[in-house]
Protein backbone atom coordinates (compact mmCIF):
# COMPACT_ATOMS: atom_id res chain seq x y z
CA UNK A 1 0.00 0.00 0.00
CA UNK A 2 1.38 3.72 -0.96
CA UNK A 3 1.17 6.59 1.05
CA UNK A 4 1.07 9.94 -0.56
CA UNK A 5 2.88 12.85 1.06
CA UNK A 6 2.42 16.38 1.66
CA UNK A 7 3.30 19.57 -1.07
CA UNK A 8 4.02 22.95 0.48
CA UNK A 9 6.49 23.51 -1.85
CA UNK A 10 6.03 26.76 -2.94
CA UNK A 11 4.94 28.14 0.37
CA UNK A 12 8.09 26.52 2.14
CA UNK A 13 10.56 27.40 -1.02
CA UNK A 14 9.37 30.73 -0.24
CA UNK A 15 9.71 31.35 3.53
CA UNK A 16 12.49 28.97 3.97
CA UNK A 17 14.50 30.22 1.14
CA UNK A 18 14.85 27.08 -0.27
CA UNK A 19 16.80 28.08 -3.80
CA UNK A 20 17.53 24.79 -4.81
CA UNK A 21 14.79 23.26 -7.71
CA UNK A 22 12.51 20.44 -5.87
CA UNK A 23 11.30 18.72 -8.34
CA UNK A 24 10.29 15.46 -5.90
CA UNK A 25 8.39 16.63 -3.08
CA UNK A 26 10.46 16.03 0.00
CA UNK A 27 8.00 14.96 3.02
CA UNK A 28 10.22 16.30 6.20
CA UNK A 29 10.25 19.66 5.00
CA UNK A 30 6.85 19.41 3.37
CA UNK A 31 4.37 18.20 6.21
CA UNK A 32 3.40 21.14 8.34
CA UNK A 33 2.23 19.19 11.72
CA UNK A 34 4.33 18.45 14.76
CA UNK A 35 4.32 15.07 16.65
CA UNK A 36 3.43 16.97 20.17
CA UNK A 37 -0.02 18.23 18.11
CA UNK A 38 -0.33 15.09 16.89
CA UNK A 39 -0.57 13.40 20.45
CA UNK A 40 -3.32 15.96 21.34
CA UNK A 41 -5.14 15.01 18.32
CA UNK A 42 -4.78 11.75 19.26
CA UNK A 43 -6.68 12.25 22.68
CA UNK A 44 -8.80 14.19 21.23
CA UNK A 45 -9.85 11.45 18.31
CA UNK A 46 -10.36 8.88 21.10
CA UNK A 47 -12.73 11.40 23.17
CA UNK A 48 -14.83 12.38 19.46
CA UNK A 49 -14.29 10.18 16.58
CA UNK A 50 -13.08 6.66 18.02
CA UNK A 51 -16.23 5.60 19.07
CA UNK A 52 -17.94 5.07 15.29
CA UNK A 53 -14.13 5.27 13.27
CA UNK A 54 -12.73 3.14 15.61
CA UNK A 55 -9.01 3.10 17.64
CA UNK A 56 -6.35 2.40 14.78
CA UNK A 57 -8.81 4.80 12.34
CA UNK A 58 -9.90 1.60 10.04
CA UNK A 59 -13.61 2.13 10.76
CA UNK A 60 -16.04 0.05 11.85
CA UNK A 61 -19.59 -1.30 10.01
CA UNK A 62 -20.42 1.46 7.53
CA UNK A 63 -18.57 3.80 8.88
CA UNK A 64 -15.56 4.61 6.83
CA UNK A 65 -11.71 4.13 7.48
CA UNK A 66 -9.55 6.93 8.50
CA UNK A 67 -6.12 5.83 7.37
CA UNK A 68 -4.93 3.92 4.41
CA UNK A 69 -5.11 3.80 0.61
CA UNK A 70 -8.46 3.91 -0.06
CA UNK A 71 -8.73 6.98 2.56
CA UNK A 72 -5.70 8.29 1.02
CA UNK A 73 -6.76 8.41 -2.48
CA UNK A 74 -10.34 9.31 -2.27
CA UNK A 75 -8.11 12.99 -0.86
CA UNK A 76 -5.73 12.79 -3.49
CA UNK A 77 -5.24 16.10 -5.47
CA UNK A 78 -7.57 17.77 -2.51
CA UNK A 79 -6.44 20.21 -0.10
CA UNK A 80 -6.13 20.14 3.42
CA UNK A 81 -8.68 22.41 3.73
CA UNK A 82 -11.20 20.81 2.09
CA UNK A 83 -10.64 18.25 4.31
CA UNK A 84 -10.21 20.27 7.46
CA UNK A 85 -14.10 21.89 5.93
CA UNK A 86 -15.35 18.18 5.66
CA UNK A 87 -14.77 17.18 9.24
CA UNK A 88 -15.22 20.66 10.90
CA UNK A 89 -18.92 20.59 9.21
CA UNK A 90 -20.03 17.19 9.70
CA UNK A 91 -17.81 15.47 12.34
CA UNK A 92 -18.87 14.23 15.04
CA UNK A 93 -21.22 13.23 12.95
CA UNK A 94 -23.89 13.56 16.08
CA UNK A 95 -22.52 17.06 16.34
CA UNK A 96 -20.94 18.95 14.00
CA UNK A 97 -18.48 21.85 14.48
CA UNK A 98 -18.95 21.08 18.15
CA UNK A 99 -14.66 21.22 18.95
CA UNK A 100 -12.73 24.55 18.14
CA UNK A 101 -10.81 24.84 15.24
CA UNK A 102 -7.43 24.07 17.15
CA UNK A 103 -8.74 20.43 18.04
CA UNK A 104 -9.81 19.88 14.51
CA UNK A 105 -6.57 21.18 13.68
CA UNK A 106 -5.34 18.67 16.36
CA UNK A 107 -6.95 15.90 14.95
CA UNK A 108 -5.91 16.15 11.59
CA UNK A 109 -2.53 16.12 12.19
CA UNK A 110 -3.42 12.94 14.05
CA UNK A 111 -4.97 11.72 11.35
CA UNK A 112 -2.04 12.63 9.04
CA UNK A 113 0.20 11.00 11.61
CA UNK A 114 -1.60 7.51 11.43
CA UNK A 115 -1.48 7.75 7.47
CA UNK A 116 2.20 7.91 7.47
CA UNK A 117 3.14 11.38 7.05
CA UNK A 118 6.31 12.86 9.15
CA UNK A 119 5.82 15.41 11.47
CA UNK A 120 8.10 18.24 11.24
CA UNK A 121 8.95 21.84 13.77
CA UNK A 122 5.57 23.70 12.34
CA UNK A 123 2.15 23.18 13.65
CA UNK A 124 -0.87 22.35 11.19
CA UNK A 125 -2.63 25.84 11.45
CA UNK A 126 -6.13 26.09 11.74
CA UNK A 127 -6.68 28.96 8.99
CA UNK A 128 -8.42 28.14 5.99
CA UNK A 129 -6.18 29.93 4.14
CA UNK A 130 -2.94 28.21 5.17
CA UNK A 131 -4.94 24.46 5.12
CA UNK A 132 -5.86 25.53 1.37
CA UNK A 133 -2.59 25.81 0.57
CA UNK A 134 -1.78 22.37 0.78
CA UNK A 135 -2.56 19.50 -1.35
CA UNK A 136 -2.48 15.84 -1.23
CA UNK A 137 -0.37 14.25 -3.65
CA UNK A 138 1.34 10.92 -4.58
CA UNK A 139 4.05 9.57 -2.54
CA UNK A 140 7.62 9.54 -4.45
CA UNK A 141 8.18 5.83 -5.52
CA UNK A 142 10.98 5.19 -2.56
CA UNK A 143 8.22 5.84 -0.22
CA UNK A 144 5.86 2.93 0.82
CA UNK A 145 3.43 2.49 3.85
CA UNK A 146 3.81 0.25 6.77
CA UNK A 147 1.57 -2.42 6.27
C1 LIG B 1 -21.51 8.78 15.36
C2 LIG B 1 -20.47 8.20 14.52
C3 LIG B 1 -19.34 9.11 14.04
C4 LIG B 1 -18.53 9.92 14.81
C5 LIG B 1 -18.55 10.14 16.31
C6 LIG B 1 -17.58 10.52 13.88
N1 LIG B 1 -17.83 10.09 12.61
FE1 LIG B 1 -16.80 10.60 10.93
N2 LIG B 1 -18.10 9.55 9.79
C7 LIG B 1 -19.14 8.79 10.26
C8 LIG B 1 -19.86 8.21 9.15
C9 LIG B 1 -21.06 7.30 9.24
C10 LIG B 1 -19.24 8.69 7.97
C11 LIG B 1 -19.65 8.38 6.52
C12 LIG B 1 -20.89 9.13 6.20
C13 LIG B 1 -20.60 10.58 6.09
O1 LIG B 1 -19.72 10.91 5.32
O2 LIG B 1 -21.24 11.38 6.77
C14 LIG B 1 -18.11 9.51 8.42
C15 LIG B 1 -17.23 10.14 7.55
C16 LIG B 1 -16.10 10.82 7.96
C17 LIG B 1 -15.09 11.35 7.08
C18 LIG B 1 -15.06 11.26 5.56
C19 LIG B 1 -14.19 10.11 5.17
C20 LIG B 1 -13.91 10.07 3.69
O3 LIG B 1 -12.83 9.65 3.31
O4 LIG B 1 -14.77 10.50 2.92
C21 LIG B 1 -14.13 11.93 7.85
C22 LIG B 1 -12.86 12.59 7.38
C23 LIG B 1 -14.54 11.77 9.23
N3 LIG B 1 -15.74 11.09 9.26
C24 LIG B 1 -13.84 12.23 10.31
C25 LIG B 1 -14.32 12.19 11.62
C26 LIG B 1 -13.64 12.81 12.74
C27 LIG B 1 -12.32 13.53 12.65
C28 LIG B 1 -14.43 12.62 13.84
C29 LIG B 1 -14.22 13.16 15.23
C30 LIG B 1 -14.16 14.60 15.34
C31 LIG B 1 -15.58 11.83 13.41
N4 LIG B 1 -15.47 11.60 12.06
C32 LIG B 1 -16.58 11.39 14.25
C33 LIG B 1 -19.45 8.58 11.59
C34 LIG B 1 -18.89 9.23 12.67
Amino acid sequence: MRIIILSALSVLAVTAGISRAQDVPEPARAVPYTEAQASRGEAQFAESCAACHGSELRGTGDVPALAGGLFVSGWTGQTLGTLFDRIHDTMPQEAPASLSREQYADILAYILHMNGYPAGEKELSEQSESLNAISLVPPPMAKSARN
